[in-house]
């Protein structure tokens, strides 16, 4: 029931990142921005799961803020869970912080919320639900 949907990976530039996968021989399934999270989005699928590419589309962008802090790398995990709300509400009565409050509307129009690294040992991860 669980699966990894995606591993998400902060890049500086969209085009380079693209074409590194393409020549290992994935390719890009869709390309979109992500307005609310300053975020243009690719995603490529790899089997089961995907890959994807996050390019910061402004500076207060949290791309970019990773990207200054950190440099390019893998910035988030995503879990696809069945039933998010529930999901989502069990972790917060038992203390968990997420990044924010809301679930939001993200890439492919998947609903997600992220889980604050310092309840997930230090790992950014998101939850989806698709
Ligand atoms: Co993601």
């Amino acid at each position: 029931m669980f699966s990894i949907d995606h591993l998400g990976i902060a890049v500086k530039s969209l085009a380079a990142s693209k074409a590194f996968y393409e020549q290992l021989g994935l390719r890009v399934e869709s390309e979109e921005v992500i307005e609310h999270e300053k975020v243009r989005v690719a995603m490529l699928p790899v089997g089961e799961s995907r890959i994807e590419l996050l390019e910061a589309t402004a500076d207060d962008s949290p791309i970019a803020r990773f990207l200054a802090k950190r440099g390019e790398g893998l910035h988030h995990i995503s879990l696809r869970v069945a039933d998010l709300e529930g999901t989502v509400e069990r972790m917060k009565q038992s203390g968990t912080r997420f990044v924010s409050d809301e679930i939001k509307i993200g890439a492919g129009g998947h609903r997600y919320v992220f889980v604050h690294p310092a309840s997930a040992g230090g790992v950014l991860l998101e939850l989806c639900e698709g």
